[in-house]
């Protein structure tokens, strides 16, 4: 939880919904893997994550799980364009859609399985923080 705290959630609100998500024993899917903290992404300090503020548009109303090997380098689609979400598949580049985000490359500390934000909206890219919990983003999504 201390992961949490230190980094600067947006409201109250949303520490209040972070707290509700990773420390329930029942509920939706990172509440229910029993996620204890969020995880790091290894390469946020020499990638985009931060320098990028905008965030994509709303690709789906909750995380996806998916296994990652801790050796592997990925890039998590930011603009929720990706037609491999919740990975990248280079569609940012069409110069058409003029889209300005780009992926963001991450590592993690061990193998396993991680629970991927799948809305964009996260604040800790890319690993989902339960900002999906949000109205709004509910709404978004049919
Ligand atoms: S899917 Fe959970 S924060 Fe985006």
């Amino acid at each position: 939880m201390s992961i949490i705290l230190k980094r600067n959630l947006r409201s109250p609100w949303l520490l209040k919904q972070v707290v509700a998500c990773y420390s329930s024993k029942s509920g939706d899917a990172p509440a229910a893997a029993a996620v204890k903290t969020i995880p790091k992404n290894l390469l946020e300090d020499k990638q985009t994550a931060y320098l990028q503020k905008e965030n994509g548009v709303i690709f789906d109303k909750k995380p996806f799980k998916i296994h990652l090997d801790k050796d592997k380098t990925y890039s998590w689609c930011l603009c929720g364009k990706s037609k491999s979400q919740p990975l990248c598949d280079g569609m940012h580049k069409n110069e058409f859609l003029k889209i300005k985000e780009r992926p963001i490359r991450f590592k993690v500390e061990k193998s396993g399985d991680y629970w991927l934000c799948n809305c964009k909206q996260t604040t800790h890219r890319p690993f989902c923080d339960g900002t999906h919990k949000q109205p709004h983003i509910q709404a978004a999504v049919k």
